[in-house]
């Protein structure tokens, strides 16, 4: 712990790789694990391009009932203590696997979101019509009866997140490399690292010259691969960290 607070103190560029277990403590499921969401769903029913062809309004159902749950939590002491570190850092980034837009509810600025976001929609017919999450709450609110959202072209609105069998978004996933790379630290806070291409990032940033710490209760398949493992909830880690590099351990 005093090892990564001392090489945070003099680190210029810093990137962390989130994923769902930070949201944990925010009350939110993680997908893999006894109590993980692919536990109840079986992923190809519901977060497929064809599962949605074949059925928009159950996938829309689903992710309603997301949404709910998400709306209803707060960023815990782990998103807060990034954005409160960022602006220490000459260069900071959150590359997040996570959906739940919580990095910039704590007040992260520089968040690159590699698997999209629930919060906004983008048409399935014309995959170029996007729209921010203001757009998207206009347009909901304006269609509220409507099970599944229409774009303004007339096709079915779907989430703005990827699905599986989908790639990702080739200039965020340039940005997500360019940040690691360039990092001289990589925090990688609550993934299970088993989802590519999110999980090939650490090596990339180790490859670069990074230092690469987990912060995870759990091992992992980077376990092995990270220079230090931290063990424990990044909760309670992260907030220490940001003692220790003020020189207030508890
Ligand atoms: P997983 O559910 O695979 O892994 C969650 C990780 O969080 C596990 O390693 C847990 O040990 C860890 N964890 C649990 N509680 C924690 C805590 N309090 N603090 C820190 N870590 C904790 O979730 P992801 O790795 O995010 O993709 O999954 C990656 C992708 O798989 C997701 O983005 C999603 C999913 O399919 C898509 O939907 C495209």
């Amino acid at each position: 712990m005093r090892e990564v607070a001392r090489l945070l103190s003099t680190a210029r560029n810093v990137s962390v790789l989130s994923g769902a277990g930070i949201s944990v403590e925010s009350g939110l499921p993680t997908f893999r694990g006894a109590e993980g969401l692919w536990r109840n769903v079986r992923a190809e029913d519901l977060a497929t391009p064809e599962a949605f062809e074949r059925d928009p309004s159950l996938v829309w159902d689903w992710y309603r009932m997301r949404r709910e749950r998400m709306g209803a939590v707060a960023p815990n002491p782990a998103h807060l203590t990034l954005a409160r570190l960022e602006p220490r850092f000459e260069a900071f980034s959150v590359v997040t696997q996570n959906i739940d837009g919580l990095h910039q509810k704590a007040g992260s600025r520089r968040v690159i979101e590699l698997h999209g976001n629930i919060w906004r929609v983008r048409c399935f017919t014309h995959p170029a019509h996007r729209f921010s999450e203001a757009e998207t709450r206009a347009l909901e609110a304006g269609a509220q009866a409507e099970k599944v959202p229409h774009c303004p072209c007339g096709g079915a609105m779907r989430p703005d997140v990827v699905w599986f069998g989908e790639p990702l978004d080739p200039e965020t996933l340039e940005a997500a490399i360019y940040a690691v790379r360039a990092a001289t630290v990589l925090l990688v806070v609550g993934t299970s690292a088993v989802v590519y291409p999110a999980a090939a990032l650490p090596g990339t940033a180790r490859e670069a010259g990074a230092v690469v710490v987990e912060i995870n209760p759990q091992e992992t398949p980077l376990s092995g691969e990270a220079h230090i493992v931290l063990r424990g909830p990044a909760g309670a880690v992260l907030p220490e960290l940001e003692r220790l590099m003020d020189g207030r351990a508890t």
